[in-house]
């Protein structure tokens, strides 16, 4: 239990006096709101898909971690998926259109951005928050200007539907906030579109990239989502951070600035679980400086790069690997060695050393060609709490010259 009033943010990147004002009044707002009481833990992390490659995006992913499909409905406008890790983790919930050529407010955001428009409906939607009700969300979030979908406002019903509500995509973020008060387990309860089955050809993929990861070994290594960090302009670091701060009952860990990459990383923590991947941490990156003075100094800037190219948008979903061994190498070593036979492919090398103290090992595989998202693999040993060390930074920056790296940024957040 983290005590809001009296906690010290961690990390060395300065906030402006408007931050330092305005963040204890966010958390002050949000316990008269009853905020803290209405909203609990992550539900589900949910992304959407281009029509046509939802099959292809579960099986990579049962290749690639533990998730796998529970659940599959229709509705008027999209088939659904719901898969699931570890019960007590949040669900993955999957949309993929039913047609080619659909088109809502998300797909016309991609459109506007070079490296986005071949998958404009390839997007990371948002977190869904279990709430004890919907309606009460909104009452206490509408005053303070948070806006949310109402049926009508989208084609695709699941965001205004009366157990599950969304707010409008962040100015901010591009990303959503999601609140439901039944239970995604039980389906029926949101009266949401008709169970329909997998061709047994569609059963095939998935059966086989499952049973692939089980070859190799990997199968129950990878055990949640540690982390989603969200990549954002410099400029609206700060808004961002407290946006999300008054729509979840999380609270500002701390932030430290990359100087070798211009870059700072943000950190927002759920503040009463012990086990991050009850309720993954929420992390958001920007540049220090705006890619437009930045070339008076030509200093690096991959996160604004980013996101000029793909948009604001979330860069990558990180899965926590159990810390340990497999024989003598350490468990993400071999995670990662398993899945590169499997055809995966990664950026640059495994960074980070964990011998006797707390550090952490971690990695970036590229984007995924369905869902444009990058998996990082971070084993946390001897239970190290934070998302990089000065040895990893020091480490990813020796291998600059590698040649994606501004087209996918490094392990540094
Ligand atoms: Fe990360």
């Amino acid at each position: 239990m983290i005590d809001l009033a009296t906690y010290t943010p961690m990390g060395d990147k300065k906030n402006s006096d408007f931050f330092e004002e305005y963040l204890p009044r966010v958390y002050d707002r949000r316990r008269e709101s009853g905020l803290n009481e209405i909203v609990g833990n992550t539900a589900a992390v949910v992304v959407q898909v281009q029509h046509g490659d939802a099959v292809l995006y579960m099986a990579e992913l049962a290749a690639m971690g533990p998730y796998r499909l529970q659940t599959s409905r229709l509705t008027d406008t999209h088939k659904l998926y719901i898969l699931q890790s570890k019960p007590e983790y949040p669900r993955l919930i999957v949309l993929e259109p039913l047609t080619a050529d659909y088109e809502d407010n998300m797909t016309r955001w991609n459109m506007l951005y070079p490296l986005a428009r071949s998958k404009p409906n390839a997007r990371y939607i948002g977190e869904i928050y279990k709430a004890s009700s919907t309606k009460a969300v909104r009452e206490a979030l509408e005053p303070q200007n948070i806006r949310f979908n109402y049926p009508g406002d989208s084609p695709n019903e699941f965001y205004a539907m009366e157990h599950l509500t969304f707010t409008f995509l962040s100015d901010f973020t591009y990303n959503r906030v999601g609140y439901v008060d039944v239970d995604l387990d039980d389906i029926d309860e949101l009266g949401l579109g008709e169970p329909f089955n997998l061709t047994a050809d569609e059963r095939e993929k998935l059966d086989r990239a499952a049973a692939l990861q089980a070859e190799h070994g990997i199968e129950g290594l990878v055990l949640g989502i540690d982390h989603l960090a969200t990549r954002i302009l410099a400029g609206d670091r700060e808004h961002a951070l407290l946006e999300y701060l008054t729509q979840v009952p999380y609270y500002f860990w701390g932030a430290y600035n990359i100087h070798e990459m211009n870059s700072s990383t943000n950190v927002t923590r759920h503040p009463d679980i012990g086990d991050d991947k009850l309720s993954p941490a929420r992390v958001f990156t920007a540049n220090n400086t705006p890619s437009i003075v930045n070339s008076f100094d030509n200093l690096p800037m991959p996160t604004e790069d980013f996101v000029r190219n793909f948009g604001r948008r979330m860069h990558h979903i990180a899965m926590a690997v159990i810390d340990g061994h497999v024989a003598d190498e350490k468990n993400v070593d071999y995670v990662v060695r398993q899945l590169a036979d499997m055809g995966t492919p990664f950026l640059a090398h495994v960074v980070g050393e964990c011998k006797d103290d707390p550090n952490l090992k971690q990695i970036f595989s590229k984007s995924s060609p369905y869902s444009l998202l990058i998996t990082e693999y971070i084993e946390r040993c001897h239970n190290y709490e934070g998302f990089f060390t000065r040895d990893n930074v020091a480490a990813l920056t020796a291998a600059a010259g590698a040649d994606e790296r501004y087209e996918h940024g490094h392990v540094f957040d």
